[in-house]
Formats: C-alpha cells, sequence, structure tokens
C-alpha cells in the first residue's frame, strides 16, 4: 500500500496567511497540519508516499525532505495547474504503479485510526465480493460545501455529487480514501466539472457505475478541512485537548501554569499565568502576560504586557501590550503592538511579517 498526499492547491480562504505559505504547513498546536497526516499514515505501516506539489513546492519540500524524519520516502510529484483532486491520480500514475494507495488531503485533520481504516478495506479486499475503493464519509451542517454520498438502505453509496447546491443528505466524502488500481480507469474516463476540475468524487461514482464496489465507514471523531480560520482555531483546540503537559523551558516564580501546558526547551515564562491547554515553542519569551486555554504560540515569539487565549501565533511574531488578543491567527515576524495601553480586545488574522499597531 503507497500513499498519495494532496499538497497543492492555493489556499485562498486562508489569505493573508497563504499568500506567503502553503495552508499544509499552517500550524496546528505548534505542528504543521500535513505532519499529522504523514504520521498517521506512517504509523498505519504506509511508508511509501507521493506528494502533490504546486505553486508551494519549495516550501513544502523544504519542510518535509526526503521523508526520513517520519522514517517514510517521498517521492515528490508536481503539479502544474490546479486541476482537480482525480488529476492528481493521473499524474501518479508512474509513483502509484498497481499498487493500492490511500488518498489523503493534506489540509484534512480527523480523528480517525487510519490502521483500521486500512485494515478493513485490506481485509474487504480478501473476501468474495472484493471492494475498489473505500470512502470515509462524516455528517455535517454544511453539505454544499463538500462532496456528498447517499446510501441504500444497506448503507451501501448508492449516489456521490460535489458540492451540490441542493444537497440529496449530509453524509460528506472526508477528505481520505482507499483506492485499488481500477481508479486509474476511472480517473482517465471522467470530464472535467463545472468548476474545470477532474473531480475525485465523480471518478469514484465512475466507478459504481461500472459496478465495482465502493465501501463506507461514516467517521464518528472529529474532521476538519482547515482551510478557513474558524476550522483552523477549533483543530487547534482539538489538538491542543490531546496534549500531555511537557515544561522543558524556564519559568519564574512569580508565574503560574494550571492545566496542560507544553512549553518547549529555550522559551521563559516570566511573572505570567499560563492557563493550559497551551503550547509555547521553543526560546519564546512570555513576560507579565496571561496566555490562555487553546493557544499555541510559535518559536522565537516575544508576548510582553499581553493577553492571548484561542488564538495561533506563528514563528517569530511578537505581541506587545495588547489587552486581550482572542481568536486570531498571527502570521510569521509579525508584530502586533500597541502604543496607549487602553483595555480592548482584538480579533486579528495577521500575515507574516506584518506589523499592526492598535491604536
Ligand atoms: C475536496 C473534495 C470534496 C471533499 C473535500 C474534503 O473539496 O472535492 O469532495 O468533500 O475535499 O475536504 P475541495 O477541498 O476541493 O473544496
Amino acid at each position: 500500500m503507497k500513499a498519495l498526499i494532496l499538497a497543492g492547491g492555493a489556499g485562498t480562504r486562508l489569505r493573508p496567511i497563504t499568500h506567503t505559505r502553503a495552508k499544509q504547513l499552517v500550524p496546528v498546536a505548534n505542528t504543521p497540519i500535513l505532519f499529522y497526516g504523514i504520521e498517521a499514515m506512517v504509523e498505519a505501516g504506509i511508508k511509501e508516499l507521493g506528494v502533490i506539489v504546486g505553486d508551494t513546492r519549495d516550501e513544502v519540500i523544504a519542510a518535509l525532505g526526503d521523508g526520513s524524519q517520519f522514517g517514510a520516502t517521498i517521492t515528490y510529484i508536481p503539479q502544474d495547474e490546479p486541476l482537480g483532486l482525480a488529476h492528481c491520480v493521473l499524474i501518479a500514475r508512474d509513483f502509484l504503479g498497481d499498487d493500492d494507495f490511500v488518498m489523503y488531503l493534506g489540509d484534512n485533520l480527523l480523528e480517525q485510526d487510519l490502521a483500521a481504516f486500512v485494515d478493513a478495506f485490506e481485509a474487504a479486499r480478501l473476501t468474495t465480493a472484493p471492494p475498489s475503493a473505500q470512502i470515509l464519509l462524516k455528517q455535517v451542517p454544511d453539505p454544499h460545501r463538500f462532496g456528498i454520498a447517499t446510501l441504500d438502505a444497506d448503507g451501501h453509496v448508492e449516489h456521490l455529487v460535489e458540492k451540490p447546491d441542493d444537497p440529496p443528505s449530509d453524509l460528506a466524502l472526508v477528505g481520505v480514501y482507499l483506492f485499488d488500481p481500477s481508479i486509474h480507469e476511472a480517473v482517465a474516463a471522467i470530464e472535467p466539472s463545472g468548476r474545470g476540475e477532474l473531480e475525485i468524487t465523480d471518478a469514484i461514482q465512475w466507478l459504481i457505475d461500472a459496478g465495482h464496489r465502493v465501501r463506507t465507514e461514516v467517521l464518528t471523531g472529529w474532521w476538519i478541512d482547515t482551510g478557513k480560520l474558524t476550522p483552523l482555531l477549533e483543530a487547534n483546540r482539538l489538538i491542543l485537548e490531546r496534549i500531555d503537559s511537557d515544561i522543558a523551558g524556564a519559568v519564574d516564580e512569580a508565574s503560574s501554569i494550571d492545566g496542560r501546558v507544553v512549553i518547549a526547551e529555550g522559551a521563559e515564562v516570566v511573572s505570567s499565568t499560563i492557563r493550559g491547554p497551551v503550547a509555547i515553542g521553543a526560546g519564546t519569551r512570555i513576560v507579565d502576560s496571561f496566555i490562555g486555554p487553546f493557544t499555541a504560540i510559535g518559536s522565537g515569539c516575544e508576548v510582553t504586557h499581553s493577553e492571548v487565549e484561542h488564538s495561533v501565533v506563528m514563528d517569530g511574531s511578537r505581541i506587545i501590550d495588547i489587552p486581550r488578543l482572542e481568536d486570531s491567527l498571527i502570521g510569521t515576524d509579525a508584530t502586533v503592538s500597541r502604543s496607549r495601553r487602553k483595555p480592548r480586545a482584538v480579533r486579528l488574522m495577521v500575515g507574516d511579517h506584518c506589523q499592526i499597531d492598535v491604536e
């Protein structure tokens, strides 16, 4: 079994952050989103990874390298234009060969035992009616944003449709799929959709129409398509909820730490309160501040005379004299400061290298 990981795409809904970075590399609990998927893949025993890269290829390659940091090998497959998820399968043909594979959308984060999902497919493949594909579904409140499945009375998938105006069900296709080599015939047979893309949803429908079996599982845990601010902060919250305390940095006597908190080596907490779950990266200084629940502050940051809660602050940024920063995403090497201190809460999405002075 191989894996095809999709790390191209423009990330338009997370601008300005994604003007300068790949959406799959935005950190959640101080780890790039994409790393969680790769780690899950390796834990499931899949170590031959193909990664589709687009405009942000240099950054993705710099972050993942040859895969050895994950115990995997990575083959990069460039996609010159975002022509759809099924197009990714088309251009990965040489890498995939005739192996079964997992396709994983690099901006998806989910609470799912990938190993169990893969095992179930492999077991079903040994039966007398082997499936050619396996999909994962999740009930969602906003089905028009996703690929949607309708099931028959026995729970078999009947029909799939991509982002319908009038959704026939609320069961969305999660961005993790399993395929056998018949998908290659499907992606070669379909036509581009209304949005000009070769849709994987249409390729799976082609398999169904051609009489192939498509196995379904419904995800009971959480799933987040992280491409927007609110789901990204939600993902940060859910991952932080799972962390264990680990205080490697320095905390002075005037500070207090409550709940589960990670303070990386070289970080310093001075006269401050940290109320977990919180993650603080290496070399970051927190001085005379309050860091509230569900906050991740990256490496090499500075937070002085400020309150930060339910936010993601990326590497190298400074938060100075901000009475309250909440529900915010701050890019790398940005500065958010305030010349006069008046009590006011701010909510911000700040791009890399910006300087914001809150008056
Ligand atoms: C893609 C798929 C869609 C699926 C979603 C999951 O949508 O086309 O079927 O439900 O990923 O994240 P896109 O990310 O292209 O909007």
